[in-house]
């Protein structure tokens, strides 16, 4: 399976998925702004990836400063380094669920003295991104069984291995339907205008002979309706106490054409995307991004000169056409109230 990030001795290395699928090309960061800027522009993007990224970049940051005998003022440095960390995107809750696990760590080993310190904080990053296959795992065992058999799933973006630390959220799902034998399909949107779904998904699950057809986005309807669709699996950039969504933009629409059309709408997410603390979706923050990914595909422009343009990253789903949330704890189904808070009062140990 695909590396998607790694922390190596020369530092933290990730494959570059704004070059994908025609390079395989990895970066390394050697410093915790490098890593800030991979994932604002995307080298690194989906919401667990992006929390390994910045424990990781935390990480680096307090060897960086340590390594340079900066023990004098180190709170201060760890500070501005997890608030460089904290504005790289928004709507991804994991980003700031990791920077919080990193502060903890911090604060329980700060009287250790800096090596320590500095070891303690590789060594939980590292952990962080081990988990995380765990996790998705996990989710892959309790997603499975909802999957139709012989029956076309339609995903939305890209939240597989590459926008995890491995497997992959709903593409883990998918994995592991296949690995019991299933025989199913995907169908890939190309998820304008970023298009993840063509160029993340679509190379994913070729890697693993697993048969993908891509769609444009506006097609969704038209095969939901046709009857080939068996369900719909997609991730979450964050999840609010009432069950409401959000995730990459054009999964609304996806989820009430596939309420329209009885197709079951499932969401794969860890438990460290869910945000208990927001009552709904309408307090979850989303990301505007530049308009040239709107009027530009691949560098070339697509739009008259001056154009004006919205490009909202997000969208958020309403609680009430998700037909069930599936975790590394078990799968959650309305009242999501309820059930979202069930599980994540079931500890921290992903099983
Ligand atoms: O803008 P991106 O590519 O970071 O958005 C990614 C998504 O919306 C994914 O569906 C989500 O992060 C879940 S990834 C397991």
């Amino acid at each position: 399976m695909v590396e998607t990030i790694q922390w190596t001795d020369a530092g933290v290395v990730m494959i570059d998925q704004t070059r994908l699928p025609h390079e395989e090309h990895y970066v390394t960061c050697r410093t915790y702004q490098e890593v800030a800027e991979t994932i604002r522009s995307m080298v690194i993007r989906g919401a667990p990836a992006i929390g390994v990224a910045a424990a990781m970049g935390i990480a680096l940051g307090v060897a960086q400063a340590v390594d340079h005998g900066a023990a004098n003022g180190l709170d201060e440095q760890f500070e501005k380094i997890c608030n460089t960390l904290a504005h790289t995107r928004p709507t991804a809750v994991n980003l700031f669920w990791a920077i919080e696990r990193m502060k903890r760590v911090y604060r329980d080993a700060r009287a250790l003295g800096p090596i320590a310190l500095r070891d303690r904080l590789i060594a939980e990053a590292r952990q962080i991104r081990l988990e995380d296959i765990a996790i998705n795992e996990a989710i892959g065992r309790y997603g499975a069984p909802l999957v139709p058999d012989g029956k076309t799933v339609l995903t939305h973006c890209n939240a597989g291995a590459l926008a995890t630390a491995g497997f992959g959220t709903a593409l883990g799902v998918i994995r592991a339907a296949v690995s019991q034998g299933k025989k199913i399909d995907v169908f890939a949107d190309e998820t304008r205008p970023f298009l993840q779904g063509a160029r993340l998904t679509v190379w994913e699950l070729q890697q693993d002979a697993i048969p993908t057809t891509l769609i444009t986005d506006n097609m969704a309807g038209y095969f939901l309706r046709g009857g080939r669709i068996g369900c719909v699996v997609v991730g979450a950039d964050r999840i609010a106490a009432n069950g409401d969504v959000a995730n990459k933009i054009g999964t609304y629409s996806l989820a009430v054409l596939a309420k329209e059309n009885d197709v079951p709408f499932f969401v794969a997410a860890p438990i460290s995307t869910l945000d208990l603390t927001l009552a709904s979706g309408d307090q979850i923050p989303i990301e505007q991004r530049a308009s040239s990914e709107v009027t530009h595909v691949f560098g070339v422009s697509v739009a008259p000169e001056g154009t004006t343009v919205e490009n909202p990253a997000f969208d958020v789903t309403p609680h009430r056409y998700v037909t069930a949330i599936i975790t590394e704890r078990g799968v959650a189904r309305p009242p999501y109230l309820v059930s979202l808070r069930r599980l994540a009062d079931q500890g921290s140990v992903a099983r």
